[in-house]
């Protein structure tokens, strides 16, 4: 299989985590690193049904910590699209994923694997998918993984580019945003894998027993995300930065965020970034800072080299 036509983008989500939950726009770049996956049908296999090789890249800890979710994402896709009703009993199928996208906890590693595999699906039985399809495949994946994920992650890895996505009581909407001048990033890991499902029901439990102070930060944040889009749409560089310094402040005040992410906020801030603040599910995982030249990217980046077990340098375009 020509595996370069099943890749799906690793994403960073610029604002919003958490918050995107409750049905508040989120703001979510891919990165320029994707995953593969080649899908082989073969003849007489085992009646293990489905052998998997994970050839991604990824950090110390990802893959063993998510290797029986990995197992039920996989299935889960599978039986979306009834694949074993495709074989004719006999066979058994082989999956190997690849790619260049490092896997770590907020990079949407998961998505990326059940959009390349839905991808893998539909090539090999020619099932004609449109995108939505596609990415409706990786969302049933994704609950694999993190029990009713927002769609967020599955829906950047499809579609990639930069994306304005909003979650409803129906199907999420999104729109792509064109990027007026290339966003670089820099990107570390604290070297902490933090649960989603458990993260996302602990900020769930803490809103139900104060609903007061939950919708004070989720106004803030909504009035914070309208002016993120506006910056965007403006290209205004600078002013992106400190909004997002702004949304990590909110994410500390969520208590998702952990001395760890701080502290390379903090890092990357003083090396010269003009924004900071941690992406994903927080409490480990990932920060990402906004680095408005080539110097100053490469400068964050070996400051942050320093402290954190993991940095990636990343355009969005
Ligand atoms: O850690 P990630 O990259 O899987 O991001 C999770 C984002 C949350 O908003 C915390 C959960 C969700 O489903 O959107």
């Amino acid at each position: 299989p020509d595996v370069s036509k099943t890749q799906a983008y690793g994403k960073l989500i610029l604002f919003g985590e958490h918050f995107v939950v409750y049905h508040v726009p989120a703001l979510v770049g891919a990165v320029a690193a994707s995953t593969t996956c080649a899908l082989e049908v073969v003849e007489g296999g085992s009646d293990e049904g489905v052998e998997i090789i994970d050839n991604r890249p990824a950090v110390p800890n990802y893959k063993v910590k998510k290797a029986d979710e990995g197992k039920q994402a996989v299935d889960l896709v599978l039986k979306h699209f009834a694949v074993q009703d495709k074989l004719d009993g006999k066979s058994s199928l082989k999956l190997t994923f690849g790619g260049d996208l490092c896997c770590v906890s907020g990079i949407g590693a998961s998505a990326a694997q059940t959009v390349s595999l839905s991808r893998a699906i539909d090539q090999t039985f020619k099932l004609n998918s449109t995108e939505e399809e596609i990415n409706q495949g990786g969302y049933e994946g994704e609950k694999g993984y993190h029990g009713t994920p927002s769609g967020i992650d599955n829906t950047a890895a499809t579609y990639g580019g930069l994306l304005k996505f909003q979650r409803t009581e129906a199907d999420p909407i999104f729109t792509k945003k064109e990027i007026k001048e290339p966003i670089r990033i820099v990107y570390a890991s604290t070297g902490i894998t933090a649960s989603t499902t458990e993260v996302v029901g602990d900020v769930r439990s803490k809103k139900e027993a104060d609903p007061a102070w939950f919708d004070k930060l989720l106004e803030q944040y909504k009035a914070l995300v309208k002016k993120a889009e506006d910056a965007m749409d403006q290209g205004d560089i600078p002013l992106l930065g400190s909004l997002m310094n702004e949304n990590h402040k909110l994410c500390q005040e969520l208590t998702v965020s952990c001395a760890e992410l701080d502290q390379l906020v903090e890092t990357a801030r003083s090396a010269g970034a003009i924004g900071a603040k941690m992406s994903g599910t927080g409490r480990g995982g990932l920060m990402l800072c906004l680095t408005p030249t080539e110097e100053i990217q490469n400068k964050v980046f070996e400051a942050l080299e320093k402290s954190a077990p993991q940095v990636w340098k990343t355009c969005l375009q």
